[in-house]
């Protein structure tokens, strides 16, 4: 069998630890005339130019010279399903999701427009230089079905799961507990751990879910520890006030979870915003992750993600765009707006953190870092390509930088899939070759 050998050149830039301030630079390595060489999808060498080439050997050269290279970005909350929602104006979370959301959901009934939404989804993902996603897809397992497919398609390191909802939500758009725990089982053990594929347990929040329904959630986590639970949780003010209605012996809407046994360290809780006390102390206690999402929270007006004060009780917190609540497809445009969202509470997110967290931070989240997340020998060869002079703008302030920082810090506020020049994934390259 032919292997394939790809020797990528370019600026390689790849974090060993999360930085712990702006000033920081103990914690990427940093080469500037760098190369990656890859094999059959997996990166054999990282290092000089100079020294990787001498163990190419016959390898393809791909000169991406005087770009950056970097670990393919990772985006831990999304919703496949909604990609013709992303920009539906007027409302807020619950009568957002009644307007909009769930109708479109509701078509993914259809293999066919799950298939070719598949597609298009992919296609965006990549052009905007992610190569993992942790996704929820619609309650028809048709529609994970065909998010699955097409991630094996692709080779690439995807997450998703049907999301189980059996109440509050429209005729064709909801199972029931029995039905959503069968099919969730089924689609399990038809994807989880196939090619790069990992299975997320995901009843979609409170709301739309009964007691039985959750407890059948928590069975599924109880019976396959190496899946991912995902939900979301203390978005928005009303979805609280609605969800303590719903469970009235809950102590507070985490409580809901625990009791159901949904919370581990394999956990991604979007958005908490909102959070009690007690709410705290139990992520600290179960090693749950949230998952902040600026541009969703801005567009929906849901609140300020206390990042700071989460990190100091020692909680590792996910990033991700929220897509179609989130505006941008780009974890640089989610950096650009998480910067803004912690400017208004006094809170700094530099670019050397910025960057470390849409890399190998979230794939620490995911307990992924061995991985993906990095350029490190040994790990799977996703990689993103960025250009810091992509647009005219950026252009005009890349040529007064004067530091890696500098350079980053014009990505993570202007960037988007225009500074993408090419996305790989395990070693193959997604973007149309100019
Ligand atoms: N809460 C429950 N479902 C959703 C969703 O689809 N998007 C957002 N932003 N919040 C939710
Ligand atoms: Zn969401």
């Amino acid at each position: 069998v032919a292997t394939s050998k790809t020797l990528l050149r370019g600026r390689t830039l790849s974090f060993d630890r999360e930085p712990q301030g702006p000033d920081d630079h103990a914690a990427y390595t940093y080469i500037e005339d760098g190369a990656l060489l890859i094999e059959d999808g997996v990166i054999k060498a990282h290092g000089a130019f100079d020294e990787v080439a001498l163990q190419a050997g016959e390898a393809k050269v791909i000169d991406h010279r005087p770009h950056l290279l970097m670990p393919g970005f990772i985006d831990t909350h999304l919703h496949f399903p909604q990609v013709q929602v992303i920009a539906s104006w007027g409302e807020q979370l619950l009568d957002w999701l009644n307007t909009y959301t769930f109708p479109a959901e509701t078509r993914f009934v259809d293999p066919d427009h799950a298939a070719a939404m598949a597609t298009a989804f992919f296609d965006l993902l990549t052009a905007h230089g992610t190569t993992t996603a942790v996704a929820f897809c619609s309650v028809h397992p048709q529609s994970a079905e065909a998010y699955f497919t097409e991630a094996l398609n692709r080779n690439m390191r995807m997450i998703g799961g049907k999301v189980m909802m059996d109440r509050n939500a429209p005729d064709g758009l909801r199972d029931t507990a029995q039905q959503g725990y069968d099919e969730t089982k089924a689609l399990i053990a038809a994807f989880h751990g196939r090619g790069r594929l990992s299975y997320a347990i995901s009843p979609r929040f409170a709301i739309t879910s009964t007691p039985a329904q959750l407890e059948a959630a928590g069975a599924l986590v109880a019976e396959h520890g190496d899946c991912y639970m995902q939900t979301h949780l203390s978005e928005n003010r009303d979805e609280i006030a609605y969800t303590l209605s719903l469970y009235p012996n809950a102590p507070d809407y985490l409580g809901v979870y625990e009791k159901y046994g949904l919370l581990s360290e394999r956990a991604l809780l979007g958005h908490a915003i909102h959070l009690e006390p007690r709410e705290i102390d139990l992520l600290t206690d179960t090693g749950a992750k949230p998952v902040f999402c600026p541009t969703s929270n801005l567009f929906l007006g849901s609140g300020l993600f206390d990042d700071a004060g989460l990190r100091g009780r020692g909680i590792q917190n996910g990033i991700a765009t929220d897509i179609g609540a989130g505006t941008s497809y780009s974890m640089l445009q989610t950096l650009n707006e998480a910067y803004k969202v912690l400017q208004l509470q006094g809170q700094k997110l530099d670019p050397l953190r910025a960057f470390h967290w849409i890399t190998r931070g979230n794939a620490d989240v995911l307990g992924m870092s061995h991985k993906i997340g990095t350029l490190n020998a040994g790990t799977e060869a996703d990689v993103v390509v960025l250009n810091a002079k992509a647009t005219a703008a950026m252009d005009l302030r890349a040529h007064s930088c004067g530091t890696l920082s500098e350079e980053l810090f014009v990505l993570q506020m202007l960037g988007d899939d225009r500074a993408v020049v090419q996305t790989y994934a395990a070693g193959v390259a997604q973007k149309p070759v100019i």
